[in-house]
């Protein structure tokens, strides 16, 4: 039986990662550990928290003494390590909290992997969860980012994960931890927190509020269905090679005012506005500090190699998402106004 503990699982990306494993498999015990920061939302994994292999631990990946407690109680023998701070805007205006959370964090997290199995590496795993953002910007059309490209990270962020992904690497070939790394492109879909461009134009088109571009809209980012990186997180959980890393992507690029303008297009579709209402609250705000123009992602390797593929096409993903946000306005309007975060006082109260 296999003890999992999945950091930052009960965020954006993570509580798909926790949902799909523990349906698909039941005998192995996962743990969900997160912080919940304003990130964290207990109501992003309410569906499966009855399930007996499903269990939640509220901690702080950057808690000594509290994450060597928990690998001494429950013998984790592998991690899946999410937990982070992900928006790039707020890297800008908080770099500290990135390295706390993003470097310090992970280096907590390998410090007591590395002593719990103590050179007992069979049966162990050690799986950073990373971002294509670490390798800087393309210009050139033709280029994609491949495993192999430098690193050259431009914002707070994407410097905070590079970091992260080197001490992996250190802690791979020092001391022998069996590591894996991916780095993946643009996420979107359910639960995503309406901080990030896709949640964000939903919640206000369909609030009628501003739709805020920055710049020329011009920058372009790789999309990929975030169930699509779930599954592709457990292909290498399963079958990646140990020491490895690999790019995941859709090979699904556009421009965010394309992307913007087509979300526009459904939304009043779907909301039953004539034709262009949405559009007509697209507003061109001052561009982000050194935006990086644009991802993406070469996926070989992995498809090749591990036989992962995206199963969903961009309209298809796209409609789902804004079909869930509709059905869920609960979920987005206890996101906007705060609620969100008593669910866990309220789930967990007197246990
Ligand atoms: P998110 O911000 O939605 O969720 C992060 C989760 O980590 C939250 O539940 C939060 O409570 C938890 N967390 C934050 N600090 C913590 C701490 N100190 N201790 C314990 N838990 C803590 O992020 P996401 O978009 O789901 O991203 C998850 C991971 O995937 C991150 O490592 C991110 O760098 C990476 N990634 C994200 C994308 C994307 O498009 N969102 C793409 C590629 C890679
Ligand atoms: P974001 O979702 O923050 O992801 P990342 O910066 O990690 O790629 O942003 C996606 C793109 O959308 C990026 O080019 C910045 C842009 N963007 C806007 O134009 N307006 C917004 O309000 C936000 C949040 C992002």
């Amino acid at each position: 039986m296999k003890k999992i503990v999945i950091t930052g699982g009960a965020g954006f990306i993570g509580s798909h990662v926790v949902r799909l494993f523990v349906q698909k498999y039941p005998d192995y015990q996962i743990f969900n550990l997160d912080a919940l920061t304003y990130a964290g939302n207990m109501a992003n994994n309410e569906d499966i928290a009855h399930l007996p292999n499903y269990h939640f631990i509220k901690a702080d990946i950057t808690d000594e003494a509290h994450i060597d407690a928990l690998f001494t109680e429950y013998q984790f023998d592998s991690v899946i390590h999410l937990a982070a701070e992900s928006h790039v805007d707020r890297s800008i205006s908080d770099p500290l909290a990135f390295v706390k959370t993003n470097v310090i964090g992970t280096v907590n997290l390998l410090q007591a992997a590395k002593k719990h199995w103590a050179g007992h590496w069979e049966g162990k795993r050690f799986y950073h969860i990373s971002t294509d953002e670490v390798y800087g910007e393309l210009h050139n059309p033709e280029e994609f980012f491949l495993e192999t490209t430098p690193y050259d990270p431009r914002s707070p962020y994407s410097a905070s994960k590079a970091s992260s992904d080197h001490f992996v690497r250190a802690f791979h070939e020092t001391y022998g931890l069996p590591t894996v790394i991916t780095n993946c492109s643009n996420n979107y879909g359910p639960n995503h927190f309406p901080e990030k461009l896709i949640p964000l134009m939903i919640h206000n088109i369909l609030n009628n509020k501003p739709l805020p571009v920055y710049g020329k809209g011009e920058n372009v980012r790789d999309w990929l269905y975030v169930v699509d990186h779930a599954r592709a997180i457990d292909t290498v959980f399963h079958h990646g090679k140990t020491g490895d890393t690999y790019n995941i992507g859709g090979f699904n690029e556009w421009k965010n005012i394309d992307l913007v303008h087509l979300l526009c297009e459904i939304m009043d579709k779907k909301l039953g506005r004539t034709e262009g209402t949405s559009k007509q609250l697209i507003t061109y705000v001052t561009d982000r500090a050194g935006h990086d123009l644009r991802y993406a992602i070469d996926a070989h390797k992995i498809m090749n190699e591990l036989g992962w593929e995206p199963s969903l096409q961009f309209a298809e993903g796209l409609e789902k998402t804004v079909d869930w946000y509709l059905s869920n306005e609960k979920w987005l309007k206890d996101v906007t106004s705060g609620a969100y975060q008593q669910y866990y006082q309220n789930m967990y109260q007197g246990r």
